[in-house]
């Protein structure tokens, strides 16, 4: 330790062009971007514990094929969050991992359809609100990781919005007996 402290120091003082580039490297990023980063874990934290319990209520219910598409949401969530953490350590900030949200259970299936696409809806607004925050900022590489995980969530959305519709046409028996196998 004390020899690479040593070292630095030494190319500190006789070598200032260096310092120079090592401050070009210091990638510390906006208060206000990793706190923003970090409102977004909590949402998606949130999001992975709601999609679960509604995963294995499906499978409870023996509605298979509602169990294996949301446990794969719940997995997308959960890298979303691996990837806003990533960007957090990338800042040199501190990924606050213990923030949860209300957890929305829905009693039914339309219920958790609802819960899950207003959950949905606030992950759009959410993105949306911080990719317009982080372009102010100049934080482009924080935009574009957050533009790739909207893309994501509107797809998350428009599945949701599609099983209430189909529900709504084909009523909700006739919709639940195709989900069991
Ligand atoms: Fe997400
Ligand atoms: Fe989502």
């Amino acid at each position: 330790m004390n020899i690479h402290y040593f070292n630095f120091a030494f190319i500190h003082e006789n070598l200032p062009g260096l310092v120079i580039g090592i401050n070009l490297l210091d990638m510390k990023g906006e208060p206000k971007i990793i706190e923003k980063l970090n409102a977004l874990l909590a949402d998606e934290m949130t999001a992975i514990s709601q999609y679960i319990i509604h995963a294995e209520m499906c499978a409870n219910w023996g509605y298979k094929k509602l169990h294996d598409h949301i446990k794969v949401r719940a997995i997308t969530e959960m890298k979303h969050a691996e990837k806003l953490i990533e960007r957090v350590i990338f800042l040199e900030g501190t990924p606050k991992i213990n923030l949860l949200n209300e957890v929305n259970i829905g009693e039914n299936i339309e219920e958790q359809f609802k819960n899950d696409c207003r959950a949905e809806e606030l992950a759009v607004k959410a993105y949306n609100d911080n990719i317009r925050l982080a372009m102010e900022l100049g934080d482009h590489g924080t935009a574009y990781i957050m533009r790739s995980i909207l893309m994501e969530e509107e797809g998350h959305l428009d599945w949701l919005e599609m099983q209430l519709e189909m529900i709504r046409q084909l009523q909700l028996k006739n919709y639940l007996m195709e989900q069991m196998s």
